[in-house]
């Protein structure tokens, strides 16, 4: 089961465990971080489960949608790490990644 390393809004770093299959969204989810809020379920409509990734792990996701990146434009925290949470299939290949969720907008 791959590890997932979690920073909060207010600078917490936790680690947890997430079943590969799942979305990093679901595993932050499913680990009881409300802060993620992911209104709309994972289906990239909503843009609150937006986090940073850590660029070690930048090569090994998967590429940007157009529907993603135009949902990344209405936030005012976008950075050149920002994705969306629900679109980074979560897999034993992202092992360690850290992620940090962003600011609320
Ligand atoms: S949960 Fe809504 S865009 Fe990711």
């Amino acid at each position: 089961m791959p590890k997932l390393i979690v920073v909060t809004r207010d600078g917490e770093e936790r680690e947890v465990m997430g079943d590969a299959g799942l979305s990093v969204m679901e595993v932050i989810r499913d680990n009881g971080f409300d802060e993620l809020l992911a209104i709309c379920g994972g289906c990239c409509s909503c843009a609150t489960c937006h986090v940073h990734v850590d660029p070690e792990f930048a090569a090994k996701l998967p590429p940007m949608s157009e529907d993603e990146n135009d949902l990344l434009d209405s936030s005012s925290d976008r950075d050149e790490r920002s994705r969306l949470s629900c679109q980074i299939p979560f897999t034993d290949a992202l092992d360690g990644l850290k992620v940090t969720i962003a600011a609320e907008d």
